[in-house]
């Protein structure tokens, strides 16, 4: 990869900044999102992860296919205002911006009433949940359909735990007992049966997730709240296969879990204001810092704002103002450095609404307003260049280089977690 700046750096780089600002304010004027929770999404997930790597390796890592079906959908619903949005001023000036989502003043009875965690699917995501609440002193049940998986899981749990280790000053002993706090079972009855939640990680499918919803809510506790932490599916979905819709919430965490302190909430219209507070007071006492959406909404806020950022970084490309790694590097290097630190509406009340206005009267003209999948990705789809899993996409990979890339990601991250994040106990 390179990382030389290529001619057009700033405008490249004034673009993409506006096309994160535009998503974002568009999540706000529609009333789903606070600025608060916006910069707490980009300062505790995305903006973590674009301050090491720009969106095409990024996205290289899960594939440009499923890219294609994610980004696909979402291109169809994010912003294409092309002027200024009338909502600007008030937001800028609204108490809210730069402050985050409160994070203090945990109901600690409505924490410790969650002991028992059950994790369905011990996948990339299920054994990351896992470890954490395991870290977090609660039992944990974790299912997936083999019990060659549910090693594997273990396996990765073990790695992730001494990771997390480093910043949450762990002793080996405390890592051990976190492993011996996880359980695992190919029961999905023997799973659920005893827990005050449960958190589905299985397969993105919505059949799938409807049916497990379904026997849940027959296995787990008449008390258990049942989350899930898919990226695409509404709570109202997987909550009508159930007969408790009041107990069921979307928990949406980034990848990698455990190292990445956002999470987004998502209620249904049937979730009760008890089934909220609960899972808030959880995970506020985990350390998560959370960003509440009002209402449902697809994409949420941190796949709706990665979505901008992609279809800007690819529309960059196709006008021919850098290759993909050079756009990479000036989205890692000049937007994403600040990211951790500072959400786009924290930024743009520091630049104040003059400046903010001037900037996007200049570049919203000139964002990309696509509806559908971009060219370069379509080609980079038929062309089977579907990135890390087939050696070749915007980048080559070998098995090694994928590796060392994965290993420099989650250092990174680990290194923001010991500057940013305050360890608290559960
Ligand atoms: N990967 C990400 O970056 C990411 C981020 C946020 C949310 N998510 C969501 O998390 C969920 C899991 O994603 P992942 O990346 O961990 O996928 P994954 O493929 O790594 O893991 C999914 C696991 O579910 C298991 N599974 C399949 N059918 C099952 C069943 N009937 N019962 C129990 N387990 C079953 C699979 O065997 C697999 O181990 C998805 O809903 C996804 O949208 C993923």
């Amino acid at each position: 990869m390179t990382s030389s700046q290529p001619e057009h750096a700033a405008t490249i780089e004034a673009r993409v900044r506006c096309a994160l600002l535009r998503e974002s304010l568009a999540l706000v004027a529609r009333g789903v999102a606070t600025p608060g929770a916006v910069d707490t999404v980009v300062r505790t997930t995305v903006g973590r992860r674009l301050s090491v790597a720009g969106p095409f390796a990024i996205w290289e890592q899960i594939g440009w296919d499923l890219v294609q079906v994610i980004v696909g959908e979402l291109v169809r619903e994010i912003s294409n205002a092309t002027t200024t949005l009338d909502a600007l001023d008030t937001i800028l000036a609204s108490a809210s911006v730069a402050t985050p989502v409160e994070t203090d003043g945990a109901d600690s009875g409505a924490a410790k009433s969650v002991q028992r965690v059950a994790v369905v699917g011990a996948g990339l995501m299920g054994h990351g949940i896992a470890l954490e609440f395991a870290a977090a002193g609660r039992d944990v049940y974790l299912h997936d359909i083999s019990s060659e998986l549910l090693t594997q899981a273990v396996d990765r749990a073990r790695v992730g735990l001494q990771a997390l280790a480093l910043t949450r000053q762990l002793s080996d002993a405390d890592v051990n007992a976190a492993l011996g706090r996880i359980r695992t079972t190919t029961e999905l009855r023997e799973c659920a049966n005893a827990a005050d939640l449960v958190v589905e990680a299985a397969s993105e499918n919505r059949e799938l997730k409807q049916r497990i919803f379904g026997e849940l809510d027959v296995y787990a506790p008449a008390h258990a709240i049942l989350a899930s932490n898919t990226s695409t599916f509404l709570p109202s979905s997987y909550a009508s296969t159930t007969s408790r819709p009041a107990q069921v919430i979307g928990i949406h965490y980034f990848n990698p879990p455990h190292l990445l302190p956002g999470v987004e909430l998502i209620r249904g219209p049937a979730t009760s204001d008890q089934t909220a507070a609960t899972i808030t007071a959880l995970y506020r006492a985990l350390g998560k810092q959370l960003a509440p959406l009002n209402g449902e909404i697809q994409g949420f806020i941190g796949n709706r704002l990665q979505a901008a950022v992609l279809r800007e970084a690819i529309a960059v490309v196709e006008d021919g103002l850098g290759s993909p790694a050079e756009v990479d590097a000036v989205v890692s290097a000049e937007i994403g450095r600040r990211l951790p630190d500072a959400g786009p509406f924290a930024q743009a009340s520091a630049a104040g609404a003059y400046a903010t206005r001037a900037l996007l009267e200049e570049h919203l003209p000139l964002l990309s307003n696509k509806r559908e999948i971009p060219g370069l990705l379509r080609q980079k789809v038929k062309a089977g260049e579907l990135g890390v899993k087939v050696g070749q996409g915007f980048y080559s990979w070998t098995p090694e280089s994928a590796e060392a890339w994965r290993r420099h990601m989650s250092d990174a991250l680990l290194d923001l977690a010991a500057r940013l994040d305050i360890p608290t106990t559960a």
